[in-house]
């Protein structure tokens, strides 16, 4: 099964209740969240009173990324704020089990993401300990960038590895995701998929999700 989660990064930041709303009706399943210190990467979003504000706004489960520095800072409050997932950069994480076992412990399903010149030995050995791997298929740090082909081996190698294991870990994909790039990206056995531009830059959202929507089910 195929889920799309709206990258809010791309909405409408002056009406983003209604935003949220608009997705959902339209078959969102996840609302993802891109916080950026701009440390990490070279960009400056929105941290947990977004997430705050958001929580009363909707049903769906609320997917936080961050693409911060010393995340074990902020988990605790990214967690009562009303995160669900909350994904965690293995390039930021000097000590990545710990940042997991912190997520955790607030009741909060952990992630771990990937840059595209991540290789996956470097999650090996903790699948065992999360819900999800986010594979980046952009740069992060920015909306709207051209998606990166070379990051689709990635998946099919991870997806055999987690098949082959038998364990409960779902691949997302993040950046320049539209009803193109998710075929391979789905194929490769990835079943959540990030789209901010190819949904809040459309006009007719809804049209566009299930566009997207219906090519990964291809
Ligand atoms: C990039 C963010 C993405 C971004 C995706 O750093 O992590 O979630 O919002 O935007 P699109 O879908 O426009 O590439
Ligand atoms: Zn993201």
């Amino acid at each position: 099964m195929i889920k799309i989660a709206p990258s809010i990064l791309a909405a409408n930041f002056s009406k983003l209740a209604d935003e949220v709303k608009e997705v959902e009706a339209a078959g969102a399943k996840l609302i993802h969240i891109d916080v950026m210190d701009g440390h990490f990467v070279p960009n400056i979003t929105m941290g947990p009173i977004v997430v705050e504000a958001l929580r009363p706004v909707t049903d769906l489960p609320l997917d936080v990324h961050l693409m911060i520095e010393n995340p074990d800072q902020y988990i605790e409050d990214f967690a009562k704020a009303g995160a669900n997932y909350i994904t965690v950069h293995v390039e930021a994480c000097r000590h990545l089990h710990r940042t997991i076992q912190l997520i955790r412990s607030h009741g909060v399903k952990p992630g771990v993401v990937l840059n595209p010149h991540t290789p996956i030995e470097t999650i090996q050995h903790i699948l065992e300990d999360i819900d999800m791997v986010l594979f980046m298929t952009v740069n992060p740090g920015f909306g709207g960038q051209k998606f990166i082909h070379s990051v689709v081996p990635k998946i099919e190698q991870l997806s055999t590895i987690i098949k082959e294991k038998g364990l409960n870990v779902e691949i997302e994909i993040d950046g320049g995701i539209n009803a193109e790039t998710i075929i391979p990206c789905a194929k490769a056995g990835a079943t959540i998929f990030v789209a901010g531009s190819a949904i809040y830059g459309k006009e007719d959202r809804s049209k566009a999700l299930q566009e997207i929507q219906l090519a990964g089910e291809q």
